[in-house]
């Protein structure tokens, strides 16, 4: 049994309480981010702790985000659950109100801090190898998705949706153009160029993407952030996308059609081998 953080506790998962009224649960008001965890050390921490600072600034939460504190909670989640390979899970919400009411609680209300750990093989997948595929379908999100808000019941249909037909995810769509995957960033590669949706209010700003397209810089490869079509998507000599779980995770198939060869492709990989030796340098 997992031991999960709560409020201030340390605590066995099955003893951890959380109110019918918390505003997470009533209103999905509440933010997350999930940091990856190799050979016990946290990658990119210090980019998921802004971007959790500014999510909570956006929807006008006044809670300042330590950062040693939130250090300390993850390594001891590490320690406690001896956990190698994976992820912790980070979630803040408005707290409870205790009671139900579209209104925001005062803003004395305490949050709510809730973070536990998920055992994953993240290094020296199937999926590296394999490749994904994946379907188009719309993106009937909402306007906000630089914020990463617990709201997800859009994505995860998608994802099922993609599951019933076959699939192994979905890219989302906007006006015929990819905005990202369900919980992913979406990029193809046309003849040595790596394309990939600029940032804006239509995309998460992905901790991963930042630095797999520092990476890029690094190689000397041509970045062009852009919308891309789907039709583009088709065309390409290469797909892949990035996450914090995922890395790189090469995209072989779009709506059933084979992208390039049709396996994963080299500026992927290479992307992925240095993504890895460079953030397990900067691990915490
Ligand atoms: N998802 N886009 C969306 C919609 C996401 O949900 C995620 C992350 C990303 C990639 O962001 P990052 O590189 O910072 O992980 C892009 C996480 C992993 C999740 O929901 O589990």
């Amino acid at each position: 049994m997992r031991t999960v953080y709560l409020n201030g506790d340390y605590v066995p998962e099955n003893e951890a309480r959380i109110s019918i009224f918390d505003r997470g649960f009533l209103f999905a008001d509440g933010v997350y981010e999930v940091t990856t965890v190799v050979d016990g050390k946290l990658i990119g921490f210090d980019g998921h702790i802004e971007r959790l600072q500014r999510s909570l600034k956006e929807l006008d939460y006044t809670y300042k985000v330590e950062r040693e504190k939130f250090l300390t909670i993850h390594r001891e989640l590490v320690s406690r659950n001896s956990l190698d390979q994976g992820m912790i899970y980070l979630q803040i919400t408005r707290g409870n109100p205790d009671d139900r009411d579209f209104e925001f609680p005062p803003i004395d209300t305490p949050v709510t801090i809730v973070l536990f750990t998920q055992k994953k093989q993240v290094v020296g997948t199937a999926t590296e190898v394999k490749g994904l595929s994946v379907i188009s379908i719309d993106d009937l999100r909402w306007g906000r998705r630089d914020i990463k808000t617990v709201q997800l019941l859009y994505p995860s249909l998608a994802k099922m949706e993609a599951k019933t037909r076959g699939a192994d995810d979905a890219w989302l769509m906007q006006d015929g153009f990819v905005t990202e995957g369900t919980s992913n960033n979406a990029y193809i590669v046309k003849d040595g160029k790596i394309i990939t949706r600029d940032l804006s209010k239509d995309i998460l700003h992905g901790i991963t993407r930042k630095s797999v397209l520092a990476c890029a810089r690094l190689l000397q490869m041509e970045v062009e952030e852009r919308p891309f079509t789907i039709e583009e998507a088709y065309t390409a000599d290469e797909a892949f996308s990035t996450s914090a779980s995922g890395f790189t995770n090469p995209v072989v198939t779009i709506d059933g059609n084979k992208i390039g060869s049709g396996t994963p492709g080299p500026v992927g990989d290479k992307l992925r081998a240095l993504y890895l030796e460079e953030n397990m340098k900067a691990a915490v």
